[in-house]
């Protein structure tokens, strides 16, 4: 049955990392080495990864979501002790590729059959955006790919979530908006987008402003939401 919230949905907007994409399955296809690191690199990498998008966004000292990305990864590898450039630039090379989460394909499908638009919102830079779109084969039913580098400050500064009703043309409460990542979600609700929290890792509630309108496990529960 569809939620009132999303009655006026004209477009699907997606953040990517975490959300579309699986940001472990850099260290899962190529960490090998890192033996029983692995989990705790990973975990680290992505934790200083979005701690250094808030930070420099605070500093106004931006640099794209790949040179956040390899400093998020330097840091983690010297937390841990590994001494590797050769693995870390080929950590890097796999951020190009990662692995959707299974059900993406589908549920984009879904979406543009119901005749709705589709969009990725994400911090990435757009050759980072692209080539992993390109690797999970989803370009066909993605509309548009959004990057922060059009705005040069990263989420979750309003200007970002403002330059995806911008692209569209729509309303931010025909916008439905999906983060896996709550604090994302809290930030596009209080935007004034419609959002549904992809709760892929059952965590706590955030202590936000802003609850999001849905919380969802996976993004199959995504269109009968909508009603599709
Ligand atoms: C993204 O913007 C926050 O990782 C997240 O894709």
């Amino acid at each position: 049955m569809s939620h009132p919230a999303f009655s006026r949905t004209k477009a699907c907007v997606f953040d990517a990392y975490g959300t579309l994409f699986d940001v472990h399955s850099a260290v899962r296809n190529g960490g090998a080495a890192l033996g029983d690191k692995a989990a705790a690199v990973s975990e680290t990498w992505r934790v200083k990864q979005l701690e250094y998008t808030w930070l420099r966004s605070l500093m106004g000292a931006y640099v794209d979501f790949w040179q956040v990305t390899r400093d998020g990864l330097d840091y983690a590898f010297a937390a841990h002790g590994v001494e590797d450039d050769r693995l870390a630039d080929e950590l890097m090379a796999l951020y190009l590729g990662l692995d959707a989460y299974p059900e993406v394909a589908e549920c984009l499908a879904a979406l543009k059959d119901a005749g709705l638009m589709t969009a990725i919102l994400s911090n990435g830079s757009p050759g980072m955006l692209n080539s992993a779109v390109a690797s999970a084969k989803i370009q066909g039913p993605l509309d548009h790919i959004f990057s922060v580098e059009d705005v040069g400050i990263f989420k979750p500064d309003p200007r970002v979530y403002q330059s995806a009703v911008d692209g569209l043309g729509v309303a931010p409460d025909e916008i439905c908006f999906l983060s896996s990542n709550a604090w994302d979600a809290h930030a596009a609700s209080h935007f004034g987008f419609r959002v549904a929290w992809v709760n892929r890792f059952k965590r706590e509630r955030e202590r936000l402003p802003k609850d999001p309108a849905a919380e969802i496990q996976n993004l199959l529960e995504l269109p009968p939401l909508l009603g599709i």
